[in-house]
């Protein structure tokens, strides 16, 4: 498998652009556009972005947020940890090792991950080491949880089974 170059990406009008080539394009893209458009950020400003350009063409994204400590209902103990969301490889592109090359990369920061496995990726999930998390409607709400632990974190539910 070659190896891929990651890049943190800008929000600026070129990329919003391209992000019109993805299936996932909505809510989160036009909010960035419309406050680049009334200057409320700037130009390249750093995005949650990150993606993998071939040809000059942005082939894969995802976004990574980090959420505070404070709010996770998935960890033991309760940490800071990365939501991924948003993954999508351009159709040309899959099957290449650019999904992975993604999932590797968030993995690098070393928090633990959290993500909503949809359009039936679960697999896609496991073989990157994900595991499935108890489904809580009042939690989940409709999501279908997937975390990657790790070292030293495990799953809150597992200890309350323990319990
Ligand atoms: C799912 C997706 C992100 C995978 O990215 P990709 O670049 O095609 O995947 P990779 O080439 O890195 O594949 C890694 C492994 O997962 C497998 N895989 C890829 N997509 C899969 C899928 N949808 N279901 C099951 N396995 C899958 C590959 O066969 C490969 O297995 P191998 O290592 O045994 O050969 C990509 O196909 C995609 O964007 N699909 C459309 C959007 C989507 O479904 N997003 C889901 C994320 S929530």
């Amino acid at each position: 498998m070659p190896s891929y170059y990651v890049e943190r990406l800008k929000i600026n009008f070129k990329t919003l652009e391209e992000f019109k080539q993805f299936r996932d394009y909505g809510l989160a893209e036009l909010s960035m556009l419309e406050d680049l458009e009334a200057n409320l950020i700037e130009n390249n400003s750093e995005s949650p972005f990150y993606g993998i350009y071939l040809y000059g063409r942005l082939a894969a994204r995802m976004c990574l947020y980090h959420i505070d400590a404070k709010y996770d209902r998935y960890f033991s103990p309760p940490q800071e940890y990365l939501e991924l969301w948003k993954l999508e490889v351009l159709a040309p592109y899959q099957k290449q090792g650019l999904g992975s090359a993604l999932v590797s990369y968030a993995k690098q920061f070393g928090l633990p991950i959290k993500t909503n496995a949809r359009n039936r990726s679960a697999q896609f999930w496991e073989k990157m080491g994900f595991q499935p998390v108890r489904y809580s409607p009042e939690r989940d709400r409709g999501e279908s949880p997937y975390v990657w632990l790790p070292e030293n974190v495990s799953l809150l539910d597992e200890e309350n089974k323990e319990k």
